[in-house]
């Protein structure tokens, strides 16, 4: 009767859940995809489609630009969308690769999720390289991307490990929300430029996991003396994508202005540079922190006093989207 019952309570108790690096590891094959088979299929960008949608451009807050404008305006920060997340991509393998260091002689699933990951983000940045050479093709001469990528990861890279996994966190949360609910859902923009996303997205959804795991991994070995510089060092970087933001919208506002239609008034160039650059905060910055599960995670590790320290960095950038 005891062994009856002790069966039936065996039966009756859940399933142990599978280890979530082992499930990320299951996902990682089974949406692994190849750049030419999959993404490219030898297709070139078709130019009479925007890149980027709306909600991400802003552009319809120029009244000024005609429908051939904005459609350029959405190409050239669509452009450097996705240079940004090839840049992005070298400071994230190079941090991934080394935290699977601690897995070595440990769990194995862990290090083997690790070591897809970084293997992931560098087709990915090949994919990025390809993407940038294709839009060259198409597009008029003297576009710059101005940020190198071993010089940002050099910068991202001299900051804690704590502040560098929340950084990438918070990328790979809003690249898959920009998908999600912007690129996906419009189907008026370019078909290759959309595939792109959608197959990096697909990859993506197992990194922000991963990186959820190593980042509370982290958290745990800080004394709060530590995790209140890291919170510094968060705030740092967060300056530092803004200083690059700042730098990329001259840049690509500049490329516009002398490529748009017909020629803009110092006060219309002065205006396309202010909406370029709150388009580019909006991407790299804003959006990711209206994410709820990164406000979650961060809220949860962090005392209220370092969340206002937080917030009162981010107001200057934040303060333009008060009524988004
Ligand atoms: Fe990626
Ligand atoms: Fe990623």
């Amino acid at each position: 009767m005891q062994a009856v019952q002790a069966a039936a309570t065996t039966l009756a108790m859940p399933a142990a859940k599978p280890d979530r690096y082992a499930r990320c590891i299951a996902a990682s094959k089974r949406v692994r995809w190849d750049i030419d088979k999959d993404v490219i299929r030898n297709r070139r960008f078709d130019l009479s489609k925007k890149f980027l949608p709306d909600g991400l451009s802003l552009v319809n807050e120029l009244p000024f630009l005609d429908d051939a404008d904005k459609r350029l305006l959405s190409q050239v920060q669509g452009r450097s969308y996705a240079n940004m997340f090839g840049l992005a991509e070298r400071f994230i393998a190079a941090k991934v690769l080394e935290v699977s260091r601690d897995h070595w002689l440990g769990n194995q699933d862990a290090l083997e999720a690790l070591v897809r990951f970084t293997d992931e983000e560098l087709k990915h940045q090949e994919l990025f390289r390809r993407i940038e050479a294709l839009t060259a093709e198409g597009m008029p001469e003297g576009y710059e991307f101005v940020p190198t990528p071993n010089g940002v990861a050099s910068d991202v890279l001299s900051k804690c490990t704590w502040a560098v996994l929340a950084l990438t966190l918070h990328i790979e949360l809003f690249t898959q929300e920009h998908y999600r609910q912007g690129i996906e859902p419009d189907e008026a923009l370019s078909g290759l430029y959309r595939d792109v996303f959608f197959y990096h997205w697909r990859e993506e959804s197992q990194h922000a996991i991963l990186d959820e795991l190593e980042w509370l991994r982290e958290d745990a070995r800080l004394c709060p003396e530590e995790r209140d510089r890291a919170v510094t060092d968060l705030i740092d970087l967060v300056g530092a994508v803004d200083a690059i933001l700042q730098a990329q919208s001259v840049a690509d506002a500049r490329f516009f202005s002398k490529y748009c239609h017909r020629s803009l008034s110092s006060a219309e160039r002065d205006a396309v540079q202010t909406s370029v650059l709150k388009a580019y905060r909006w991407q790299y910055i804003v959006s990711g922190l209206q994410q709820s599960r990164f406000s979650t995670v961060l809220a949860s590790i962090i005392t209220p006093a370092q969340q206002a320290r937080i917030g009162v960095a981010l107001e200057p950038i934040v303060r333009a989207f008060a009524a988004h």
